[in-house]
């Protein structure tokens, strides 16, 4: 059954044959990254930009791939490497302005704005430059083919003469490619498996938070996040994540806990908020920002029903504070606290993090990287921790409290409301 047709065997011509070189003959350090000069972003791409490696940056309109790319070229050619960037967004003259508010233009940062794959490829190959970001995949074409720039046809082949050009020069090419909220428009989709790293630069617009993340990464894990932040002079690197989403937080509030979540494999502390108005005598309207909706969904079912927190009648709203996102199920415990403490009206203390995902039957679980959130809360400051029964011993310094179900942490931070005269028990 599984033999090839004769037909199939046929239509392979006969050839040489290659001779295998040995796999140690190679050097592995040609494919050494060296470091850009923006630690964030050489955090996430494993040390720095590849020879030959083509990277995909990929993100909503006006989320700063321009700028980021722009102040990567800029560090690169700071060191003296010859840097070429491709503008097919914006006129020179405009990169140019964008480029001094960052600073001096080193010498060696070489701008062309002539569209055309092959004249960019001819380019490459002729000076020769150490890196070259084209801005963007959907502004370029390739004479030959008919249709418009921007069309799956075009991008697809300008992407895969990039990639060529990469390879043959051993230069790093950085595409720049816009992808919309729902990833409607496939462009930069169909170039994932044609590139080495597809990076991901996402943030929410009203804020100026931006998180980095490698989507593929040939040349290493794609486990890491960079923040940054939009500024008036460019994208900054955060260093501290977590003490940049707890500057604001507001001490002895109810409805407030500290969740040390994972973006990627990096720990972050936020801030999970939740508020819990009366609403007359209706069924509770759950509202979400920055947390997943189902989770909080699941978390409120799980506190009716395990544990009876009185909801009906009140509106649930529940929040990761700062521009942060808590989807995770480690974020339930917290979100499941947030809300108990917001309806018991009394606060948490400020020196306590709680961790962990919550089952159906109430019970409290574990979660990945349980001990390195847990360090990330003690170097911070906090004190205490809330956590799955199963928890090895945390980092010195840091007080766990141990639950296996979540009514236990309710009723050991005392957040049981108490019963009102005039309810007649409708919960
Ligand atoms: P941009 O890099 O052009 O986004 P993209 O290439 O992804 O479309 O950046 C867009 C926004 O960033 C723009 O609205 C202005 C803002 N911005 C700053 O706030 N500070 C800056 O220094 C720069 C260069 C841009
Ligand atoms: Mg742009």
């Amino acid at each position: 059954m599984a033999e090839a047709s004769p037909s199939a065997a046929a239509s392979v011509a006969p050839a040489a044959p290659s001779v295998p070189n040995p796999l140690a003959g190679f050097d592995p350090g040609a494919v050494l990254p060296s470091p850009t000069g923006l630690p964030e972003l050489d955090r996430v791409l494993g040390g720095g930009f590849v020879p030959g490696g083509v990277v995909l940056l990929g993100g909503e309109p006006g989320i700063g791939k321009s700028t980021l790319s722009l102040q990567a070229a800029r560090a690169v050619a700071a060191g003296g490497a010859s840097v070429l960037i491709v503008c097919g967004e914006e006129h020179p003259s405009q990169v140019a302005a964008r480029a001094a508010r960052l600073g001096p233009v080193p010498p060696t940062l070489g701008v062309v704005d002539d569209l055309s794959v092959g004249t960019i490829v001819a380019t490459i190959e002729e000076s020769r430059p150490q890196l070259v970001v084209v801005d963007s995949i959907q502004t370029v074409r390739v004479d030959e083919l008919e249709a418009s720039p921007g069309s799956v046809t075009q991008v697809r082949a300008s992407a895969n003469a990039l990639v060529a050009a990469a390879k043959a020069t051993n230069t790093t090419v950085v595409i720049v490619g816009h992808v919309t909220k729902d990833g409607a428009l496939a462009g930069p989709r169909v170039l994932e498996h044609v590139v080495d790293t597809v990076l991901h630069f996402a943030g929410d617009r009203h804020h100026e938070l931006r998180f980095l993340r490698a989507v593929k990464h040939r040349f290493g894990p794609t486990t890491e996040m960079g923040l940054f932040e939009m500024t008036g002079e460019g994208l900054q690197g955060v260093d501290d994540a977590s003490g940049r989403f707890l500057t604001d937080r507001r001490p002895g509030v109810p409805g407030s806990i500290v969740v040390p979540a994972l973006d990627e494999h990096r720990p972050l502390l936020v801030e999970v908020q939740a508020l819990t108005p009366a609403n007359g005598d209706r069924a509770p309207a759950l509202t979400a920002e920055g947390v997943d909706g189902g989770r909080l969904r699941l978390v409120s079912a799980v506190l009716r029903e395990r544990v009876g927190l009185p909801l009906w009648g009140h509106d649930v709203f529940a929040s990761a504070a700062g521009g942060a996102r808590v989807s995770e199920p480690g974020g339930d415990l917290g979100i499941a606290l947030a809300v108990a403490s917001a309806r018991s009206g009394r606060a948490l203390g400020d020196d306590l993090v709680a961790c962990g995902e919550l089952g159906l039957g109430g019970e409290v679980r574990s979660v990945p990287h349980l001990l390195r959130r847990l360090q990330e809360a003690q170097r911070v400051g906090f004190r205490r921790a809330v956590v799955p029964a199963s928890c090895p011993d945390g980092p010195a310094g840091l007080q766990l409290l141990r639950v296996g179900e979540l009514g236990e942490a309710v009723a050991a931070l005392d957040l049981v409301p108490k019963p009102q005269k005039a309810a007649v028990g409708v919960d």
